[in-house]
């Protein structure tokens, strides 16, 4: 077993709760501490499900770390993942021009691999051919159901989908 090459998923994670962290809830649609809480969570999750499915560990967990981040920095909750492609590419240009420090650049090519799934990522019912939109899709119905949140339909069928795969039966 070869340790995971998740480098540069833990550096953009570390850029943006700097960042973050110091920001106040006025006029936010959720809470701060909740947004940080879930940006770290469902990155694990999204590197065990890479693990499971075959993904890029790396990959999938840069697009959990930014999927969100259109109701951080936009303070958006509706049309949150259609709206966050000037999001996700400026947290890229400041991870790429400083934030990475010796770590290697994120490429154009897997740029648009992370909008591909953050941007669709709120159509819960919505199946396609992407996996790292459906990777996204499961593991922020995941996050949120191990978190105790109401997951119910869509969220549902994908949590007890990805439960069943790895064995656990959950009904
Ligand atoms: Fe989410």
């Amino acid at each position: 077993m070869n340790n995971l090459e998740i480098k540069r998923a833990n550096r953009m994670m570390l850029m943006l709760f700097s960042e973050w962290k110091g920001h106040g809830n006025e006029g936010r649609p959720l809470k701060i501490e909740w947004n940080i809480m879930h940006m770290f969570t469902s990155s694990q999750l999204a590197k065990l499900y890479a693990l499971k499915k075959g993904l890029d560990p790396e990959i999938c967990a840069l697009i959990a770390v930014l999927h969100d981040i259109a109701v951080v920095e936009g303070k958006f909750r509706e049309n949150h993942d259609g709206l966050a492609t000037e999001y996700v590419k400026g947290a890229i240009k400041r991870y790429n021009e400083g934030g990475r420090y010796k770590l290697e650049p994120i490429t154009e090519k897997e740029t648009e691999t992370i909008l591909s799934a953050v941007v669709v990522h709120g159509y819960k019912s919505d199946y396609s051919d992407n996996p790292y939109a459906e990777m996204i899709k499961d593991v922020d119905s995941l996050d949120a159901y191990l978190h105790g949140l109401d997951t119910q339909k869509d969220r549902h069928i994908r949590v007890s989908g990805f439960l069943e795969e790895i064995g656990i039966d959950n009904e």
